[in-house]
């Protein structure tokens, strides 16, 4: 089927074959458009089977359903493709899908009959959900198209796909100015923002990584962490006992940190979240990683009882047999202010906490538009999930001591009395 369509001179590798086509760059560079509509077209020439990607996709509206039906008509192929509720198919039986890859990947079963997967607004997208993700993709000539604007330098994709490419990637960084069809709208934002901050032009226009998040809780806590050598290889003691820390949730995150106290230092060794997932999913992913544990540390909530079972995560799992305490009660701020007492005396095993340390880097507080400052409490985001959790296990990692400085107390008192 001819269509007539023109593609800005980056995109051209689109129509190549090639397992990794990773288009990176800052706002307006034609990307979205370029992608869907060779996709269109490249299914419109023989069968495909594409998934429409993104890290989370709560409904249809997040995906990119709305922009390939806008260009099916742009190109002129409504009698081909017909577009429904939750998938596009063409006549020839191409088969457009979407998906989260956080939430929905694990139940799509077709996906390994997939040519062309798109991960779109790709940045954030975890370390797990990629290793999740790209075996699946695995039928003859299968194809891992990938479009984001930069964020940080640290973020998972950045670094798995632009600073250390998988070989035979075609990686290509795409601006505006690479749009032979810019808006005008968008070039008066441009200019805009151009002339007000410089730094955030070059972030959002330039398509270069910022340096820190605007308002990241955490960001000179990072960067010590960093700049000390400690992210870095964490391995298990297995003389020490292994305490988890979590933060509950069903459809949003649960969140597990899983911290060794090794003489003044804490070593977080490993992390892991997952979401939509009951208990005992968890109590096995517990027992797979086969360390010996010490106490799992719950917040509050996980004293209320669940519908269903009439009973509470604590008793849950104080029945599958494990040390459970809950988390004293502290306010947001202080809990924030006793991790950053805490960061310093942490280790990060750079690979297995690697989703978690992804949302320590982007916590922040939320930006305030009309006072042009930021509010006082972080925002609620992917991010909050795994940092709430280590902000757990910063209280909870001062209590020991805190109770014992108590009892020395209490002796002392009862040693005035009794003497
Ligand atoms: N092939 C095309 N033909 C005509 N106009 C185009 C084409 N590609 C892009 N444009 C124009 O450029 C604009 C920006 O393109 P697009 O949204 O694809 O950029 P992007 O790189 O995905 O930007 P962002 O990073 O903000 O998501 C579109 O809204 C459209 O006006
Ligand atoms: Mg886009």
């Amino acid at each position: 089927m001819p269509v007539n369509a023109e593609f800005p001179e980056k995109l051209q590798c689109l129509f190549e074959p090639g397992r990794y086509k990773v288009l990176y760059g800052g706002r307006g560079g034609a990307k979205s458009w370029g992608v869907a509509r060779a996709l269109l077209i490249l299914g419109a020439q023989r069968p495909l089977r594409v998934l429409c990607a993104r890290e989370i996709q709560k409904s249809i509206e997040d995906s990119v359903h709305q922009l390939l039906k806008d260009q099916i008509r742009d190109l002129g192929l409504e009698d081909f493709y017909q577009v429904l509720n939750t998938e596009v198919r063409g006549k020839n039986g191409s088969l457009f899908i979407f998906a989260g890859l956080k939430h929905n990947i694990g139940n799509i079963k077709s996906k390994e009959g997939v040519d062309i997967v798109w991960v779109e607004e790709a940045r954030t997208v975890s370390k797990t959900s990629w290793e999740t993700l790209i075996p699946t993709i695995r039928k003859e000539g299968s194809e891992i198209w990938i479009t984001f604007n930069p964020g940080l330098e640290e973020d998972e994709t950045y670094q798995r796909f632009v600073r250390t490419p998988p070989a035979g990637a075609v990686v290509q960084k795409i601006n505006w100015s690479d749009n032979p069809w810019f808006p005008e709208v968008l070039k008066a934002e441009k200019d805009d923002l151009k002339a007000r901050d410089e730094d955030a032009y070059l972030n959002v226009w330039e398509g270069f990584c910022k340096q820190t998040l605007d308002g990241a809780v955490y960001a000179s806590e990072i960067r010590a962490a960093t700049e000390g050598g400690r992210i870095t290889r964490v391995p298990y003691d297995a003389s020490k006992p292994v305490h988890t820390i979590w933060d509950l949730g069903w459809a949003d995150n649960t969140s597990i940190w899983f911290a060794q106290a090794v003489g003044f230092e804490f070593r977080l060794i490993d992390y892991l979240q997952d979401c939509q997932k009951p208990l005992s999913h968890y109590l096995q992913k517990l027992q797979e990683r086969g360390y010996v544990y010490g106490t799992d540390w719950l917040p509050h909530d996980a004293q209320a009882k669940q519908m269903g079972s009439g009973r509470s995560v604590e008793e849950l799992m104080r029945a599958a047999g494990r040390t459970v305490r809950i988390v004293p009660r502290l306010s947001l701020a202080d809990g924030i202010n006793a991790a950053r007492t805490v960061f310093g005396k942490c280790w990060f095993d750079d690979e297995k906490t690697a989703d978690g340390l992804q949302c320590l880097r982007h916590y922040r507080y939320e930006l305030d538009e009309d006072k042009k400052t930021f509010k006082r409490t972080p925002l609620h985001d992917w991010a909050s999930h795994g940092s709430d959790a280590f902000r757990y296990f910063a209280v909870a990692m001062e209590e020991p001591r805190a109770e014992r400085e108590r009892k020395l107390k209490t002796r002392r008192a009862g040693g005035w009395m009794g003497a």
